[in-house]
């Protein structure tokens, strides 16, 4: 009977420390606060490409120009794709070695701010990679939220990485995004006085 008891009691113990353990999420204001360019990561930490997909669902609801859905990812998570895309983001390298993933990020091109194959207005290509910066920010903020760390990386040669992951020449190859768990604190930028960038009428 005792026995019983105490098994009863540790069931409960269990089932109260899977409901309330581990860190509550965060908020969106802590996701906007702690996002930061990371530049130092820690490693052997593993991303899977579960949680991956996690992070390109989350990004798959940014909104895009008449809905194009323009934004590609290239996911280096083979040690063999992990050590060519170092050699190709210049100087960025030492910053982010230890990252578990690399993410290269596209658009399609000719396809948000065209219609029927013709350029809607001057912007042209740039409302895709107004897009691909939207599908991105969705897709850090998102990586925060998981306990995650992002580096965008524009500092990148496009061509190499064209060639290693069998991009197609219709799309246009933007950033590539390291992801991992930070090794140190980053810097939080000082940003502009608000009133030196929003004008209210
Ligand atoms: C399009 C883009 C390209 C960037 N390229 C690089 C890069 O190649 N290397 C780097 O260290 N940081 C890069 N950054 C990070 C910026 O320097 C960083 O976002 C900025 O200093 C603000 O800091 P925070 O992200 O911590 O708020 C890039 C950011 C963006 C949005």
């Amino acid at each position: 009977m005792n026995k019983l008891a105490i098994l009863i009691a540790s069931a409960a113990v269990i089932l109260l420390a899977g409901c309330t353990g581990g860190s509550p999420a965060p908020t969106i204001d802590e996701v906007f606060q702690t996002r930061r360019s990371v530049r130092a990561y820690e490693p052997g930490k593993v991303i899977s490409e579960a949680e991956i997909r996690d992070l390109v669902a989350a990004a798959q609801n940014a909104p895009s120009w008449a809905n194009q859905q323009p934004s590609k990812y290239y996911v280096a998570l083979s040690q063999e794709k992990h050590d060519a895309v170092l050699e190709m983001v210049g100087g960025n390298k030492d910053r982010v070695a230890n990252a578990s993933a690399y993410l290269v990020s596209t658009f399609e091109t000719s396809k948000s701010g065209f219609f029927r194959g013709q350029q809607v207005d001057p912007i042209g290509d740039g409302w895709g990679a107004y897009d691909n910066g939207l599908s991105n920010a969705y897709l850090v903020l998102k990586a925060r939220a998981m306990g995650f760390d992002t580096l965008i990386m524009g500092m990148r040669d496009p061509e190499a990485l064209r060639a290693l992951f069998g991009i197609p020449e219709n799309e246009t190859i933007m950033a590539v995004i390291a992801l991992g768990y930070r090794a140190e604190e980053p810097n939080v930028p000082v940003h502009r006085p608000l009133d030196e960038i929003v004008k209210f009428y």
